[in-house]
């Protein structure tokens, strides 16, 4: 039996200001968590919803050092647009804050003090890079070398970017600061460890045998964890950005950020609730749930846990619905890349269509496996789903009360035996909607939202009200309170969902009523109660609008692979008589075909200045139109062996630039000029 809870604190994962907030975000933590809240505050429970920014850490340090700016003026920065983005799309933070406030830097150095005071840290001196030159300790990142496994010259500290290893600074070959250029040193530094090892006996209780409910990629990614056996962690590091470590020896030592941005969670309880944040987070009564993504789950159910309980005054979580990634066209997401969709730009690319993203993710979301974003799929769940049943059901519900009576919705009557089972059909739904909510199924739950649409749909195409107006108004009218109740029921089941659809709903119909409880109910709206002007809820999105974005995200790949292009050697040298030996000319294509069965070749008849002559090329795939190419003037090998490729008899060979991606464009005189003349 689940045990009962008198509120719900949820946070949700504060994601570093070191850029913008793309959909994988909104997929991976903050939809599910808003719905989750949502949920709960309809149904009337005290619900908490904590968010903020996460301000410190090397790679914000790294950026300003890269902009000529300062690290407080990069958060500054990007913490203003995550927190706007997150506002229009409706996700209910109680509050918004930051890991740079003055309550965060107090909170957590506070926490650090308790521990250090209760015996709860080692210390640990190691060896660590140094910049001697710029006077400095230096993180994996500032340290730039020689990968040893790939050569690639720009190898980071912690990873090779070319080929992906992960590494440790001294792996690295030839060694240097990216700070000073400088060539570091090995110098002695002392830092405050949380002995993770010494809390291995109660989190293996704790997660493997209380927790078993917790969603299989959680358990499986805490049990390898716990199984491999857990190692003191640093919690200090040797930075000038960061919570100053609050000891008298500790010069030039902050934080490490993996343990001041989780209190940033209880220091924005604080901001926000001052007098009572303890209710909140040390009350056995309050149930503690963390939204993340699954990169951050030893933290949250490992590491976390062990500095409150290390602490002793606070509750620890109750579950940790973490989800997979989401892709993106097939690929996965990059800030540094550039592989995502922006939540700010989607805003003024697609103004008032939040609900729309907000579906597609959440009836997509990767709670279980890595799902993938595609532009196609976005169009047909925005066309197929919300406009065709949801948004087409309660128009027709309203359109036809105004058809039939006046804007005001008519006498109940007496249902019949279809009408009884459909209402079956929506309380079944209900309690459905219900068990996956509170199992954090949300993108089974949608479904199941979308199935009460889809019932209203059903129910009205099937009682054709339209065809019975001329015989039965008295039936047409049960059948009209009916739909009008199975709308009011979606303005509340879509609420946790779709807010602003449901709001907007809501205002048509007059709704007043605002409680979960009252979903299920088929006296939502009384007898005569006047209906507002029907508007649309949902409008269908047009290819031309979809494909812009691909052809967006392509130019994105495009500009990726030529950044990464690296040209090939230059070969051996030829001398000027070898290179005479090469017949190139120009000649126009008269005809262009696919050859059949051949993908890749395109037949090519082409005037050379003295007859016509056949040229196959390998570049089908590259000119989806050949018809197009007729007229074109191109560049050809005349003197080239004649080779017989799938019975046709090729005399020459269409010159073409390969560019980084692979593709093969055709090389054209950069004027008309005569066929058959010399290429020199
Ligand atoms: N900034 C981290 C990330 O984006 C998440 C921090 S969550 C917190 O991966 F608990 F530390 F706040
Ligand atoms: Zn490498």
């Amino acid at each position: 039996m689940a045990k009962q809870f008198k509120r719900t604190l949820i946070t949700t994962a504060l994601p570093y200001a070191n850029g913008p907030v793309h959909i994988g975000h909104l997929a991976g933590v903050y939809v599910p968590a808003d719905i989750y809240a949502r949920y709960l505050r309809l149904k009337g429970e005290e619900v908490l919803m904590i968010g903020g920014s996460d301000e410190h850490g090397v790679p914000i340090t790294i950026k300003a050092r890269n902009e000529g700016i300062t690290p407080q003026e990069v958060v500054d920065r990007y913490h203003t647009i995550i927190k706007r983005s997150f506002e229009e799309f409706g996700i209910s933070f109680d509050i918004y804050s930051r890991t740079t406030s003055a309550i965060h830097h107090k909170t957590a150095s506070g926490f650090f003090k308790t521990l250090y005071d209760k015996g709860e840290f080692i210390t640990k001196t190691s060896e660590q890079y140094y910049d001697e030159e710029a006077k400095q300790f230096l993180a994996d990142r500032y340290i730039t070398g020689k990968c040893p496994h790939c050569g690639n010259e720009r190898a980071y500290g912690d990873q090779c970017e070319s080929c992906g290893t992960s590494l440790s600074p001294l792996d690295l070959i030839q060694p240097h600061s990216t700070i000073s250029g400088s060539i570091p040193v090995m110098k002695e530094t002392t830092h405050w460890y949380l002995p993770l090892d010494k809390h291995e006996a109660w989190l293996r209780k704790w997660i493997l045998e209380e927790h078993k409910e917790w969603k299989p990629n959680v358990y499986g990614q805490c049990k390898s964890w716990l199984d491999m056996g857990l190692q003191p962690r640093a919690v200090s590091r040797d930075l000038d950005w960061g919570v100053p470590v609050p000891l008298d020896d500790a010069k030039g030592k902050v934080l490490y950020v993996w343990f001041d941005a989780p209190i940033g969670y209880i220091s924005n309880t604080i901001e926000l609730l001052p007098d009572t944040w303890e209710t909140w987070w040390k009350d056995p009564e309050t149930k503690l749930v963390h939204f993340i993504g699954k990169d951050n789950i030893v933290f949250h159910c490992i590491v976390f846990p062990s500095m409150l309980k290390a602490e002793g005054s606070y509750i620890l979580p109750e579950n940790v619905p973490a989800n997979e990634f989401l892709n993106l066209e097939g690929d996965k997401i990059s800030t540094s890349r550039n592989w995502a969709v922006w939540l700010h730009e989607y805003l003024e690319e697609f103004p008032g269509k939040q609900d729309v993203l907000r579906y597609v993710l959440t009836a997509n979301a990767p709670e279980t496996k890595d799902n993938d974003f595609t532009w196609k799929d976005f169009q047909a769940r925005n066309n197929n789903e919300l406009v065709a049943i949801f948004g087409n059901f309660v128009n027709r519900a309203l359109v036809l009360t105004q058809k039939y009576f006046d804007g005001k919705v008519p006498a109940q009557g007496i249902f019949n035996d279809y009408d009884q089972q459909t209402i079956a059909e929506f309380v079944a739904v209900k309690v459905e909607m219900e068990r996956l909510l509170d199992n954090y199924r949300f993108r089974d739950a949608l479904k199941e939202a979308m199935n009460l649409a889809r019932i209203g749909n059903k129910y009205l195409a099937d009682m054709e009200p339209w065809k019975l107006a001329k015989t039965d108004m008295e039936r047409v009218s049960t059948i009209m309170n009916l739909s009008l109740q199975i709308t009011a029921n979606l303005a509340i089941a879509f609420e946790p969902f779709l807010p602003f659809t449901a709001e907007k709903l809501r205002d048509m119909i007059g709704l007043n009523l605002w409680e979960w409880n009252a979903l299920g109910s088929f006296a939502l709206l009384p007898e005569g109660h006047v209906l507002g002007e029907p508007a649309l809820l949902f409008e269908k999105i047009e290819d031309d609008v979809v494909e812009r974005q691909v052809q967006k995200l392509l130019d994105t790949r495009k500009a990726n692979e030529a950044a990464a292009y690296k040209a090939p050697p230059v070969k051996e040298k030829v001398a000027f008589e070898d290179f005479m030996k090469m017949d190139i000319r120009v000649g126009t294509v008269l005809d262009c075909q696919r050859v059949p069965k051949a993908d890749k070749l395109l037949q090519f008849r082409i005037a050379d200045g003295l007859e016509e002559r056949t040229i196959l090329s390998g570049i089908a795939q590259y000119y989806p139109d050949p018809k197009a190419l007729i007229g074109m003037q191109v560049c050809f090998m005349a003197n080239f062996e004649p080779k017989k490729l799938r019975g046709i008899m090729s005399e020459g060979m269409i010159l073409s630039a390969e560019d980084a991606d692979g593709k093969l464009v055709i090389i054209q005189p950069s004027a008309k000029v005569t066929n058959g003349v010399e290429v020199k």
